[in-house]
């Protein structure tokens, strides 16, 4: 090794400042944190890089509209379920904002498809009641009625108008393209599972964003195999399998090096 850091000074040097995190932390709290999470720099997938923060024994899931707590991280089922603290529920009414997440994260993590979002108390002039009907859809046939009667939060919007406001159920991507502002709803509530929703009371159901991820696979089995974790230079952002004792490879630990080919 010697000998060749002395005839290639520049690899030496290359391979000295790399500079990802010497450790990824593999559970935050009492969440397992494996690929392609990582809340080291340098560890898990790319493209989830600046996603999670993990303020020990917490778990926050970034995006620009703010910091969620992560409930679960379903390996198997490769969904992240978070919850937004300052979101409406049917126990209590908060004041409205939009739930944002980046191109990237909406591209390798968006909501499920059985993740719902209710846009309550919307006006009749709102998009999703008139040109964008066909956006809202019929969640195991629940009524904006029984919304508004079977939660506290929500018994409000029939109080000031003693009429029911009109609501609507839709998906993520709705509310992706239309601001709460465009949509005409004062307020939203999401929950998950919708497919389990059939006879449960709203008082019920579990509300909160179930993210579900893909990211292509970049050979992280292999890596694992052999004892590595997968992660990436911080600085050229390539893929780097992460490996103790051992010097990193591209893709696994133990990798033949060049300089073998010289023996
Ligand atoms: C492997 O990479 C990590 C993170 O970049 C680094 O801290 C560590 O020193 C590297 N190990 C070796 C043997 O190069
Ligand atoms: C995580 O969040 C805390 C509190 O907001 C902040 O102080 C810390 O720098 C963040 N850590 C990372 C790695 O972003
Ligand atoms: C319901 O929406 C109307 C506007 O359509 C608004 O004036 C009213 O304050 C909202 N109700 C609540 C409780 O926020
Ligand atoms: C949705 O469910 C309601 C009952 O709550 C029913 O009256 C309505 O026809 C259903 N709409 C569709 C499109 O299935």
């Amino acid at each position: 090794m010697f000998l060749y850091l002395l005839l290639f000074p520049s690899l030496a040097t290359s391979l000295l400042t790399t500079t990802t995190t010497t450790q990824c932390r593999s559970f935050c709290g009492t969440i397992p944190i494996n690929y392609p999470f990582g809340i080291d720099d340098g560890c898990g997938a790319i493209q989830l890089r600046h996603t999670l923060n993990c303020t020990s024994p917490d778990l926050f899931f970034l995006t620009p509209s703010g910091s969620y707590k992560v409930q679960h991280i379903d390996y198997l089922k490769s969904t992240l379920t978070i919850y937004d603290p300052s979101m409406s529920t049917c126990s209590i009414l908060q004041p409205h904002h939009d739930f944002l997440m980046t191109d990237i994260q909406t591209a390798v993590i968006p909501p499920s498809s059985d993740t719902v979002f209710a846009l309550l108390n919307c006006s009749v002039d709102s998009p999703v009641l008139n040109h964008y009907r066909s956006l809202c859809f019929n969640v195991s046939s629940h009524s904006c009625d029984e919304l508004y009667a079977s939660c506290n939060a929500f018994r409000v919007f029939r109080l000031l108008t003693n009429s029911t406001p009109p609501c609507c159920f839709t998906g993520y991507d709705t509310v992706r393209y239309m601001s709460m502002n465009i949509l005409d709803c004062s307020h939203y509530t999401t929950v998950v599972d919708a497919d389990g929703m059939r006879g449960v009371s709203p008082l019920d159901w579990v509300y909160g964003i179930k993210l579900s991820y893909g990211l292509p696979d970049r050979g992280c089995d292999r890596c694992s195999a052999s004892g590595g974790t997968c992660g990436f230079d911080t600085e050229t952002e390539g893929m780097l399998c992460l490996c103790s004792g051992s010097s990193n490879g591209t893709r696994q630990c133990g990798e033949i090096s060049m300089l073998c080919h010289y023996h």
